[in-house]
């Protein structure tokens, strides 16, 4: 039976706090969704002061912004907290107090309004992030982050799919059979490949969080420094890049001097992120020959950078499949992305919950 849906996400996993509301059709054959908003209320320049996300500070700001974030949403999509079906909070991974305000939050919420819940796993949200395109009236609209921008379902997916995510806390790369049936073939041993920038940047003495000032910096540098590309010709789908960021302190330890120029920190930052590249593009196609699959997508925060997604745009190109990447205002934490999967979720039989089911779980791994 075809009926027309309306979800309202929540996702509140680390430094953001989110929330969106997604109407689609359910029975049909084909994905058909709405996302109608997609409010994210950003903490970073609270955590930039300390170098990174203090758990306690996160989940004190969620707790003073959940409920204008919620407003917000449910006013930019035009709809009344009446119209909504069901409610959708990201209950893991990430941190324990922040997922608790989000989760708890949307169990009240779900309580006062008789309402049933989908649970949504972060990495779900990463992974649905590039099934959704940006509605836009001109094309020159699409790469920048739009206000009040809307989303709707990519015409079509052709699975088996194999899907690099890749944020602060995760790399993985995970194969799909169908919506809603992944397997993670490959994950990262030590540190993510957005940590690996965050580390980078805080040893080049730049700001929080490092992935964007990195990737600026890569822009005007050259690629002239024999960083390592670790575990790249490994036989499994693991990664590692911790060893990565120490070789970048040990060149660092190497110069004369602690004040590097503006040049050196080019340099510097496109060679390593040129490393980062190399191994995440590498793996990522040997795994789409080996599980011959129809797409590639990329998801998770770093599927910000430019040169990744262009890299990984070409080398699918010459193996013929198909690119998928999330728009830009879907790449790092947000509810919209949320959303989608809660929505790919029902679509795949998901039974919705009570309330009282739900439960934030700091360690929960898709598999
Ligand atoms: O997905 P996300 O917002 O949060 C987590 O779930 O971890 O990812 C945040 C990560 C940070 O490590 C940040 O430095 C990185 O994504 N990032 C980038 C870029 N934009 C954000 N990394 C590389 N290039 C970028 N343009
Ligand atoms: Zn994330």
């Amino acid at each position: 039976m075809t009926k027309q849906t309306t979800l309202l996400a929540i996702e509140s996993s680390c430094d953001e706090t989110a929330a969106s509301v997604l109407r689609g059709t359910i029975g049909t054959k084909k994905p058909n969704f709405t996302v109608l908003s997609n409010t994210v209320k950003s903490q970073v320049q609270i955590h930039a002061k300390m170098g990174g996300v203090v758990p306690e500070v996160a989940a004190r700001a969620h707790v003073a912004n959940i409920v204008p974030v919620v407003t917000k949403a449910l006013s930019d999509a035009g709809v009344a907290l009446d119209d909504i079906d069901f409610i959708c909070p990201t209950t893991g991974p990430g941190l324990i107090a922040s997922l608790i305000v989000g989760t708890e939050f949307a169990k009240s919420l779900a309580f006062a309004t008789n309402k049933k819940m989908v649970a949504v796993n972060h990495m779900e949200g990463h992974l649905y992030s590039s099934f959704g395109t940006e509605i836009s009236n001109s094309k020159s609209q699409i790469s920048k982050k739009t206000p009040n921008a809307k989303f709707q379902n990519i015409k079509d997916v052709k699975f088996p799919l194999i899907s690099l995510v890749v944020s602060g806390g995760h790399t993985m790369l995970v194969y799909m059979k169908d919506a809603l049936h992944y397997k993670v073939i490959g994950s990262t041993i030590d540190d993510a490949a957005g940590e690996a920038f965050d580390k980078v940047a805080k040893l080049l003495g730049l700001p929080y969080p490092g992935g964007p000032v990195v990737s600026k910096l890569a822009e005007q540098g050259k690629s002239n420094i024999e960083f390592p590309r670790p575990m790249m010709n490994s036989k499994n789908y693991d990664f590692s890049f911790s060893g990565l960021k120490t070789a970048v302190l040990y060149y660092l330890k190497s110069l004369p001097t602690t004040k590097y120029s503006l040049q050196t920190q080019q340099n510097i930052a496109r060679s390593f992120e040129d490393a980062v590249i190399d191994v995440l593009v590498t793996k990522t196609i040997r795994a789409a020959k080996e599980y011959k699959t129809n797409t590639i997508s990329l998801g998770g925060g770093v599927s910000a950078n430019k040169r990744l997604r262009e890299e990984l745009k070409v080398e699918s190109e010459k193996l013929k499949v198909k690119f998928l990447v999330p728009p830009f205002a879907l790449c790092t934490d947000n509810a919209g992305m949320i959303a989608i999967a809660a929505y790919y979720k029902l679509r795949a039989g998901y039974k919705p919950k009570k309330y009282s089911s739900l439960k934030a779980d700091s360690s929960w791994e898709i598999k």
